[in-house]
């Protein structure tokens, strides 16, 4: 796969992002005519994994590894229906709110508009969320971040990495009801923040750049940890892949 059909598989998540209000800055006749508006922003704000076949439907991708991988931490079986189901769930809901919306277009009835432009958000927001948790966890993750531009990061914009993972999980633990805590990257201030946000289609601030995120939906952590979200996000932090946190950090700071 050359550079182009990879952006352009993987840019397939930015269609939907202007919807689901993580990437507007990118428009979708730019993604399919030649990526003119790509920036390392944008590029940032991508999953390594691929989100859309060679049809530019949306596509569950596969784990970047087994689903036993992430024990203890994280359970074989939550695992599998959480990729299997949930996942797989809000791909076949992205695909068909588009297509119902192209049966809109075609009709000319808008009566449904609303409901269908909230399913692109939501499923879009779950799709895009859900790919890129796949990837920032990694049977070798956990520790402390080696990127030394992000270590300097965190240390300048949360004092240290203690007190960032105190406020993450924090943050994370009171998200009220569904949801997800999501360190990004603000492009304006040129700082970290860490959201909470509630279900995944509202997103604190549409210029931001997710860069870690943790699901905390029960059906992330419910089957092992029951209603113990803390002792969750805590484990969570044992699988955490640094790379990829950082590969995403160098190239949102870089815009
Ligand atoms: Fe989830």
């Amino acid at each position: 796969m050359d550079r182009r059909e990879y952006l352009k598989k993987t840019l397939g998540g930015a269609a939907i992002l202007g919807a689901a209000g993580m990437m507007n800055s990118v428009q979708a006749s730019e993604i399919t005519s030649g990526l003119p508006g790509l920036n390392n922003s944008t590029l940032a704000a991508l999953s390594t994994l691929p989100m859309v076949d060679n049809h530019g439907n949306y596509t569950l991708p596969d784990l970047p590894y087994d689903y036993n991988a992430l024990e203890p931490h994280l359970d074989e079986q939550t695992m599998k229906l959480h990729h299997g189901i949930h996942h797989l769930g809000y791909v076949n809901g992205l695909n068909n709110a588009l297509s119902k919306l192209q049966e809109a277009r075609t009709n000319g009835d808008y009566s449904l508009v609303k409901h269908w432009s909230r399913e692109v958000s939501f499923h879009g927001g779950g799709h895009y969320l859900h790919t890129l948790f796949w990837a920032v966890m990694s049977p070798n993750g956990g520790g402390l971040p080696q990127n030394a531009a992000l270590k300097t990061q965190i240390d300048k914009d949360f004092g240290s990495f203690d007190a960032f993972k105190a406020h993450f999980l924090a943050a994370s633990n009171a998200v009220e009801g569904s949801g997800w805590g999501i360190l990004a990257w603000e492009p304006v201030g040129q700082r970290l923040i860490i959201h909470q946000v509630e279900k995944q289609q509202d997103m604190s601030t549409w210029s931001n750049i997710p860069l870690l995120m943790v699901d905390v939906w029960e059906h992330a952590y419910y089957l092992k940890y029951q209603n113990r979200r803390g002792a969750y996000t805590e484990a969570f932090m044992n699988v955490v892949n640094w790379e990829e946190v950082s590969r995403r950090f160098e190239l949102a700071k870089g815009a």
